[in-house]
């Protein structure tokens, strides 16, 4: 069974006091919770005093991107290896990066490419424009934007993919469970042309795009959705916490409740 995952994107949120404070929360709010995989993803700069406060914990921590050189002269790049050094996963090819810092999909490629390289986790982001789903090409792009991002790579164990609509990121206006549904059988799928059935079947696929404790559950419930990368309500801790129990009960209806589980 692919493990579900739910990831926080802080985006540029939080000075590295406002971190720490955050995380404290967010780690008491889902104390007991460890069956669904928790992947926080704060800015660089508060990636080893967010590591610090989950020490003991089994909470993962991901960065916001990566520059695809190993080292060298490139003025206010990270590296790779240095995100491996704190960091299991990164999120890669954010539709955020694409449209403000002209990310094209072989600078992508090359990112997951360097991630995969030194073992980091690439989260990738594919979406569609809203232009593109009106006319009826979401399959289309997002089936491209998977295989240029993945073109050359032989090897992509622990990859995660985040199908995030662009229209839907940060408007409040989520995507329907059965339509991401029906992307997720088609990333599947691709994944299962381009490696194999068993990469197809192992890699875990999320839902990204205003995502809240609201609709969280819609999403959980669909067969081909593995979790899901949230931006604007990771930053609540009601919220953020309250997608996580929903994400674990949705998954482990057999748990027991968490108050009778030992704290972390
Ligand atoms: P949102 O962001 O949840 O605020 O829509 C999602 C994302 O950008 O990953």
């Amino acid at each position: 069974m692919r493990i579900p995952m739910i990831a926080g994107n802080w985006k540029m949120n939080t000075t590295v006091g406002e971190a720490v404070e955050l995380v404290t929360e967010i780690r008491k709010g889902i104390s007991g919770l460890h069956d669904v995989e928790r992947v926080i993803c704060p800015p660089f700069v508060s990636l080893a005093a967010v590591k610090e406060a989950l020490k003991r914990t089994s909470i993962k921590l991901g960065a916001q991107n990566l520059y695809f050189e190993e080292k060298g002269a490139y003025t206010g790049e990270v590296s790779a290896l240095m995100v491996a050094d704190l960091c299991e996963y990164v999120i890669i090819g954010h539709s955020e990066r694409r449209q403000y810092f002209g990310e094209t999909g072989e600078i992508v490629n090359r990112k997951v490419g360097a991630a995969l390289k030194v073992g980091l986790k690439p989260i990738l982001c594919i979406g569609e424009k809203l232009e593109d789903n009106e006319a009826g090409r979401t399959e289309e792009v997002v089936t491209e934007q998977l295989r240029s991002s993945l073109a050359g790579i032989d090897v992509c164990a622990g990859l995660v993919v985040a199908y995030e609509p662009i229209w839907a990121i940060g408007t409040g206006r989520a995507a329907h469970g059965k339509q991401v549904n029906a992307t997720a059988t088609l990333i599947r799928r691709t994944l299962a042309e381009l490696y194999s059935q068993e990469v197809a079947q192992e890699t875990r696929i999320l839902y990204g795009g205003s995502v809240t404790a609201e609709n969280i559950a819609k999403f959980m419930e669909q067969s081909e959705i593995d979790g899901a990368l949230v931006g604007g309500a990771s930053l609540k801790v009601d919220q953020f916490t309250s997608i996580i129990r929903q994400t674990e009960s949705i998954f482990f209806p057999n748990n027991p409740p968490t108050k009778d589980l030992i704290p972390w």
